[in-house]
C-alpha cells in the first residue's frame, strides 16, 4: 500500500537528494509552488520523469548549478505594488531621517528591481548617503542581474508608470541609460548598495537593520520555515525596527508574529515592539 502518489514520494526524494548532496534544502517550501517549478524543469530540459531529474542532479553538479535558479520563482519588477512604496515616503522615510546613518537589508532581492527602486526613493527623499543597503538571495544568477542593473527595455514602461503611481519626483528616465532593446541604472544608485548570496533557510543574523524588505519570498515557505525567518528578522531588526513584506503576506498565523505590530495591515508594513527577539522554541 502506497502512502502518497509517485509524483509526491519522488518530490520528497529529490528535495533530500539536493539537500544530502548540495546543502540547499527545500523542505520547508510550499509543496504545490516546488512541485510547479520542477514540473517547468522537466520540460524545459525534455527530462521524462522527477527520478530522473534527480539522477541527473545527483551526477552533474553543473547541472545542478544551472538547474537552482529554476527552482526559486524571480519575478520583480520596479516599485511593485506602487502603494507601498507610498507608504513607505509616509511612514519609514520620517523615521529613518532621523538616524545620522542606516542599514537596510533587502532579503530575497531577486534580480535587484526592488532594490533600485528603493535607492531611488531613498534619493529623493536626500537620505541615501546614509544609507548601507544589503541586497541578497539565495539565487547566484538572479544576484549577477542585480548587480549589474541592466534590464530589457520592454518593461521599462510597466515600471515608468509604476514609478509615477508611487510617487516619483523626477523624470524617470533620469536614472537610466536607454541602449537599444535594454536600460543600465545609473551605477551611482549601486554605491551604497552590497549584494551578496544568503539563504533564509540555514544563514544567520549578519547585520542590524533598521528596515528589512522581504517581499514576496514567505509566500512559497511553510508556517514552520515562515516562522524560522520571522525570527531572524526579529533578531536582526534594531527595536522600533519595519519589517515589509508582499501583498499576500503577513506576520499573523506565524509563531514569532507577536514580536511584531502591523503599521499598516494594507501595505503590510509591521514594526519590531519587542526589545530582543525571543529565540524560536
Ligand atoms: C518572487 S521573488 C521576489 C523578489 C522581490 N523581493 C520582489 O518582491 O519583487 C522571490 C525571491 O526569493 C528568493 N528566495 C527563495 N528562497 C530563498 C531563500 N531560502 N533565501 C533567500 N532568498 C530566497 C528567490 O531566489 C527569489 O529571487
Amino acid at each position: 500500500m502506497m502512502h502518497g502518489s509517485v509524483e509526491d514520494i519522488e518530490i520528497k526524494l529529490l528535495i533530500q537528494a539536493i539537500h544530502a548532496c548540495y546543502g540547499y534544502d527545500f523542505g520547508g517550501y510550499n509543496e504545490a509552488s516546488f512541485k510547479r517549478l520542477v514540473t517547468v524543469i522537466l520540460s524545459k530540459y525534455g527530462i521524462p520523469t522527477i527520478s530522473r531529474l534527480q539522477d541527473e542532479i545527483l551526477q552533474k553538479p553543473d547541472f545542478f548549478a544551472r538547474v537552482l535558479p529554476d527552482l526559486t520563482v524571480t519575478t520583480s519588477e520596479m516599485f511593485r505594488d506602487p502603494a507601498f512604496y507610498r507608504e513607505f515616503r509616509e511612514e519609514i522615510i520620517p523615521f529613518l531621517s532621523t538616524w545620522s546613518a542606516f542599514k537596510i537589508w533587502h532579503a530575497g532581492c531577486s534580480t535587484g528591481e526592488e532594490v533600485y527602486s528603493l535607492a531611488i526613493l531613498l534619493k529623493e527623499a536626500g537620505l541615501y548617503d546614509r544609507a548601507v543597503i544589503y541586497a541578497t538571495d539565495i539565487n547566484p544568477t538572479a544576484l549577477k542581474v542585480a548587480r549589474e542593473g541592466i534590464y530589457p527595455v520592454t518593461q521599462i514602461k510597466r515600471d515608468t508608470q509604476n514609478y509615477i503611481a508611487a510617487g516619483g519626483r523626477e523624470s524617470f528616465s533620469s536614472y537610466y541609460m536607454a541602449s537599444y532593446d535594454a536600460v543600465r541604472f545609473d551605477p551611482t544608485l549601486r554605491k551604497n548598495i552590497l549584494f551578496a548570496t544568503h539563504n533564509l533557510v540555514v544563514d544567520d543574523v549578519f547585520c542590524e537593520a533598521h528596515v528589512i524588505l522581504c517581499r514576496n519570498v514567505l509566500i512559497y515557505f511553510d508556517r514552520d520555515l515562515q516562522a524560522r525567518v520571522l525570527d531572524l528578522f526579529s533578531r536582526s531588526l534594531v527595536f522600533k525596527g519595519y519589517l515589509c513584506l508582499g501583498s499576500h503576506e503577513t506576520v499573523r498565523f506565524v509563531r514569532g508574529g507577536q514580536e511584531f505590530q502591523a503599521v499598516s495591515d494594507q501595505h503590510k508594513i509591521f514594526r519590531k515592539v519587542v526589545r530582543s527577539g525571543a529565540p524560536l522554541q
